[in-house]
C-alpha cells in the first residue's frame, strides 16, 4: 500500500501557487483558525446575505500532489482532534495528505443567522450544508492559495470522511458531488431515518444483552414505570431521590433517565473493556439487590462520574426550559430543528403493540418529543415530520454511488438508522464502495486514531477502508 501511495507524489512544483507570505516556513499550528464566506443560502435566498465557515488545517503531512482528507465534525464544534488525532491523520501520513476539519452551518461559531429562531433556521438545510463543503472544495482545488497556508497543487484529489450524522454528509458530498469528491468514508452514517426510533432502545437492549444484564435493567425500567405512570406525587418524589435526579415532571424524569443510562453506550469497545459492561451491567449483577435498587446505584454512579450537577441534570432533563431560548451556541435546539424538519428519529420506548422489552420509560413517546417542535420552531413546522419523503430523496440518493466505504458498529446504539441495520444492509455496495460490519464495535469506532487497545474487528475495518482508498487514488 505504500508504495501506490508514493506514486501518487509526482506532481511538479511549477504548478503550486500560493500567497508570498505564506509560502516560507514550517506550516502554522493545526489549532489556527480559517475562515470562508458562505452565502446564507446558496440558493438565491436571505437576500444574498454572507456569513464566515471556520475550518482548521493540518499540512504537516502534505507533499505536492498529495490528496486532501476533507471532514466535518457535523454537530460537534471543529477541533484540532479532527486533523491531529483521527484514522485520517494516518492516512494522511501515508499518503502525503492534507488534512481539513470544516464546521457545519450552524454549529460551533459557524452561524449563518444571528440566533436560533425558527425563522434563523430555515436555511438549515441538507443542500445548503453540502453547497457549503462543495463551495469550500471548488475553492481548494482551483485556487488554493485562497484557501490554504502553505502552497498546495491545483486540482487535488478530494476524500471526504466523517462518523455518525458527518458520516452522512461524507456519503451524500460523494452522492452530490461526484466531481469534487473521489470517494466518501462513511462510518456509522445514520442515513436511513426512522420517525419512530425504538429500534435505537432495541440497539442498546442488545448491547445490554450482550453484557448479561438486559432482563434486569427492562424489570428495573418497567417497575420505574409503575411509580411513573401511577400520578402519585409521593411516590415520584421518592423515586427522584433514591436516584439522585431532581423534582421534574413524570415524562421528563423518564427522558432523563433514558439519556443518563445510555451514557456509555456510544463510548468505544476495546480490548479493555466495554464501558456498557463495567459502568451499567456490573451493577445489575448482584441477584439479592432488587433491579430497582441497582438502577438508581448505576444512575447514581453515572451522574457523579459525569460530573452532573442537579442544576445541569435539570438543564438536561426539564423539556420545557429553553423553549423560547434562540441565543446561538445551543447544540440540541439545532440537533432538535433537524429532527422536527429532516429525519425524525424519535429515540421512544417501543410502543406497546410492538410487545419489545423496553430499556427506557414508555412515557418516552411521541408525544414527549414532537409537541416541542412547534412550541420551540413555530407553527409552520409540519408534525409530524416526513420521514418517507426524507428517505426517498436523500436515503435512495445512495443507491449506486460508486466509491463510498460505510462501517457500522454490530454494538452501535443507532444501528438501524444505518446501511448495517441488525436485519441485514439495506443499500448493494456499489462499484468501488463497500460495506463493513465491525464486530463489538460501537458507534463510528474506526474513525478514531489507532491505538494498542483496538479491536482485531476495528483495524481490519481500516485496513479495509485504507485499501479501497488507495484504490481510489490509483
Ligand atoms: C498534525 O498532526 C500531527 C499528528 O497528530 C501532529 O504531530 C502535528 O503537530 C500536527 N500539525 C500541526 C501543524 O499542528
Ligand atoms: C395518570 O394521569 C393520566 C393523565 O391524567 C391518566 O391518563 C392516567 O390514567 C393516570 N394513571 C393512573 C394510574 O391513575
Ligand atoms: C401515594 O403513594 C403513597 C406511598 O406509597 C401512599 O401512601 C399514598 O396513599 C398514595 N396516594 C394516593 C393518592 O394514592
Ligand atoms: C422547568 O422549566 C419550566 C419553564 O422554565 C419551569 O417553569 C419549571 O419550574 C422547571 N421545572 C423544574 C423542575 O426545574
Ligand atoms: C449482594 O448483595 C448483598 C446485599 O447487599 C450482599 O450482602 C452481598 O455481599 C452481595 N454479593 C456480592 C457477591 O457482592
Amino acid at each position: 500500500m505504500l508504495t501506490t501511495f508514493s506514486l501518487l507524489i509526482s506532481a511538479t512544483a511549477a504548478m503550486i501557487s500560493c500567497h508570498a507570505a505564506m509560502c516560507a516556513g514550517a506550516p502554522p499550528a493545526s489549532s489556527t483558525q480559517y475562515w470562508i464566506t458562505q452565502p446564507v443560502d446558496h440558493f438565491g435566498g436571505a437576500g444574498g446575505a454572507t456569513w464566515q465557515q471556520q475550518y482548521l488545517v493540518n499540512a504537516t503531512f502534505y507533499r505536492p500532489g498529495g490528496p486532501i482528507y476533507v471532514s466535518t465534525p457535523g454537530e460537534s464544534p471543529v477541533s484540532a482532534r479532527y486533523i491531529d488525532n483521527s484514522h485520517f491523520t494516518l492516512l494522511a501520513q501515508r499518503t502525503s495528505g492534507l488534512l481539513v476539519t470544516l464546521e457545519h452551518r450552524y454549529f460551533g461559531v459557524s452561524n449563518p443567522m444571528p440566533d436560533l429562531s425558527g425563522a434563523s433556521l430555515q436555511f438549515l438545510t441538507i443542500e445548503n450544508a453540502l453547497a457549503d463543503f462543495a463551495a469550500f472544495i471548488r475553492a481548494a482545488k482551483r485556487t488554493p492559495s485562497s484557501v490554504f497556508p502553505i502552497p498546495v497543487v491545483a486540482n487535488a484529489q478530494v476524500i471526504f470522511g466523517g462518523g455518525s450524522y458527518s458520516g452522512n454528509i461524507a456519503a451524500w458530498m460523494r452522492a452530490r458531488y461526484p466531481d469534487l469528491v473521489l470517494g466518501s468514508w462513511a462510518s456509522s452514517a445514520i442515513v436511513y431515518g426512522r420517525l419512530q426510533n425504538y429500534q435505537f432502545d432495541q440497539s442498546f437492549g442488545r448491547h445490554l444483552a450482550q453484557v448479561g444484564c438486559a432482563q434486569r435493567v427492562s424489570q428495573a425500567v418497567s417497575d420505574v414505570d409503575a411509580i411513573l405512570l401511577s400520578n402519585n406525587s409521593t411516590q415520584l418524589a421518592s423515586m427522584q431521590a433514591k436516584f439522585g435526579i431532581p423534582a421534574l415532571s413524570a415524562s421528563d424524569s423518564a427522558g432523563l433517565l433514558a439519556a443518563l443510562i445510555t451514557t456509555y453506550s456510544m463510548a468505544p469497545v476495546t480490548t479493555a473493556g466495554d464501558y456498557v459492561e463495567s459502568r451499567v451491567c456490573s451493577f445489575f449483577g448482584n441477584a439479592s439487590i432488587k433491579a430497582t435498587d441497582a438502577y438508581a446505584a448505576a444512575i447514581r454512579s453515572t451522574i457523579q462520574q459525569a460530573g452532573l450537577t442537579q442544576q445541569a441534570l435539570v438543564q438536561i432533563g426539564n423539556s420545557s426550559l429553553g423553549i423560547d431560548n434562540y441565543e446561538l451556541g445551543q447544540v440540541n435546539r439545532v440537533w432538535y430543528y433537524m429532527s422536527c424538519t429532516w429525519f425524525g428519529n424519535w429515540q421512544i420506548a417501543p410502543p406497546r403493540w410492538t410487545q419489545l422489552k423496553s430499556y427506557r420509560s414508555q412515557l418516552v413517546n411521541m408525544a414527549y418529543f414532537q409537541t416541542n417542535c412547534r412550541k420551540k420552531f413555530g407553527s409552520r413546522i409540519p408534525v409530524p415530520v416526513d420521514v418517507e419523503a426524507y428517505n426517498r430523496k436523500w436515503f435512495n440518493s445512495l443507491r449506486g454511488v460508486s466509491n463510498v466505504f460505510y462501517t457500522g458498529g454490530a454494538l452501535d446504539i443507532w444501528r438501524d438508522t444505518t446501511i448495517t441495520t441488525s436485519y441485514g444492509n439495506i443499500l448493494q455496495p456499489a462499484r468501488g464502495s463497500s460495506i463493513v460490519l465491525i464486530e463489538g464495535a460501537t458507534h463510528a469506532q474506526d474513525l478514531g486514531a489507532d491505538s494498542p487497545g483496538d479491536l482485531a474487528s476495528v483495524r481490519r475495518a481500516r485496513s479495509l477502508g485504507d485499501a479501497l482508498v488507495s484504490r481510489w487514488l490509483a
